[in-house]
């Protein structure tokens, strides 16, 4: 996954250029235009661009959002700028199957754009992921992944309302105008058998080529954010997408925490003790052992006085996967200002306990939880995905 066969042009050009220009770079890199570089290859089976009322000047590719798996995890390549996660409960007498069939079929017809519902807005890459929380999971298979609730970790200050829930929908899409309406079409269509618990708005900030072929977004720490993580498809088929049982295969299991963050006292650091939280550099993003963006941390790199160049509490050397003994998550958080300025962290992986050994350890020493205190938290199994034969939560509750 680390490429260390750039050519040294290149990598020196990633490696001191700023924002900006690399930006461009991504743009033109492939041949491709601007725009198939923001929203990612569309898969084989793309639905037809439906015709929009009005042109629109920049039109994003339609994502597939059949198929073996659901949209809005690995598709589009690079994650739409904007996103509104959605909580919510189904009513105790209320049966998931049907419930997530009828949500499946409103899914395609949004991001067909033949749905009324949607007022004529040109649906662009929207994609809508849909979830289903441990209560439901538990009560077809106890030991089903998904099955398990989050655990409590410190720095929380969590309001019940805000903590687990039945029901994930994760609206993403290049138009943020988008968001509301799909959300109130698919409320509109699970009508009285589900409550609405939370939801949260996010944006990306400026997405960095951060290899060949991917870019990652800024946080408001003014850190690329989500460079590490599954993205071959032989690491998705390893760390991402649940083999099995046949009730859950191809589905993944999604983590949502929503983490408040104190810009102030960060921003009062200099930029190296900044640097020195995460373990890598700020403009960059190339970690403080060296190398280029994409290179792995070294975490054995040592000062000539022997301090380590990825400080000991340092955010990377503490969340690094194979220190932690796990997997790969796949980040793909998202920025957020309301309630308060933060990051709405978003992970996908087939082992939950990933996510939860992952946090454990920073829990004990990470320089960056200090400026934290997570206010929102729920894990959802992502259901695997689905086509006409075949509708959404089949597999599970068929
Ligand atoms: C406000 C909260 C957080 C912020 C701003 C943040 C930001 C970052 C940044 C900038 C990086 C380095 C670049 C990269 O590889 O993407 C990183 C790496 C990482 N983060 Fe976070 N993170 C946060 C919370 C978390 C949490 C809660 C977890 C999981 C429990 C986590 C897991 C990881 C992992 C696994 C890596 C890759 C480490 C490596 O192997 O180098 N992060 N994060």
């Amino acid at each position: 996954m680390h490429r260390a066969d750039h050519p040294p042009s290149r990598r020196a050009f990633l490696d001191v250029t700023g924002v900006t220009v690399a930006a461009g770079l991504l743009a033109g890199c492939s041949g491709d235009s601007a725009r198939s570089a923001r929203s990612g290859d569309p898969a084989p089976s793309a639905p037809a661009t439906p015709t929009p009322a009005t042109p629109a000047p920049a039109t994003p590719t339609p994502v597939a959002v059949t198929g073996r798996h659901q949209a809005g995890v690995t598709l589009p390549r690079s994650a739409q700028p904007h996103l509104l996660a959605l909580v919510a409960d189904l009513g105790a007498r209320v049966t998931p199957g049907p419930l997530l069939a009828e949500l499946g079929e409103a899914v395609r017809t949004l991001t067909a754009g033949s749905d009324p519902r949607l007022l004529g807005l040109f649906p662009g890459d929207l994609t809508v992921t849909v979830g289903v929380g441990p209560r439901l999971v538990r009560a077809v298979g106890a030991t089903l992944p998904g099955a398990a609730d989050l655990p409590r970790f410190s720095r929380e200050r969590v309001a019940s309302r805000e903590r687990g829930g039945d029901l994930l929908i994760q609206i993403c899409a290049g138009d943020a105008l988008l968001l509301p309406v799909a959300a109130a079409a698919l409320l509109d269509q699970a009508g009285d058998r589900i409550q609405e618990r939370w939801r949260q708005f996010g944006r990306r900030g400026t997405e960095v080529p951060v290899a060949e072929d991917r870019s990652a977004p800024r946080n408001l720490l003014g850190f690329i954010d989500g460079i590490v993580g599954p993205h071959t498809t032989a690491e998705q088929e390893r760390d991402l997408w649940l083999a099995g049982p046949p009730a859950v295969a191809n589905g993944t299991l999604a983590v949502l925490r929503r983490m408040e963050i104190d810009l102030t006292r960060f921003a009062a650091l200099s930029v190296a003790e900044q640097e020195a939280v995460f373990g890598r550099r700020r403009a960059s993003g190339v970690p403080l052992s060296g190398g280029s963006v994409d290179s792995a941390p070294g975490l054995g790199a040592k000062t000539p006085d022997g301090r380590y160049l990825v400080p000991v509490d340092a955010h990377v050397r503490r969340a690094n996967p194979t220190v932690v003994g796990v997997g790969h998550m796949l980040r793909r958080s998202y920025s957020i200002d309301a309630p308060a300025p933060g990051l709405l962290f978003i992970s996908f992986q087939n082992d939950l306990r990933t996510f939860t050994a992952t946090l454990a350890r920073m829990d004990t020493s990470d320089a960056l939880l200090p400026f934290t205190t997570t206010t929102a938290s729920a894990t959802f199994l992502i259901l695997p995905g689905y086509d006409p034969g075949s509708p959404l939560g089949s597999t599970l509750f068929g």
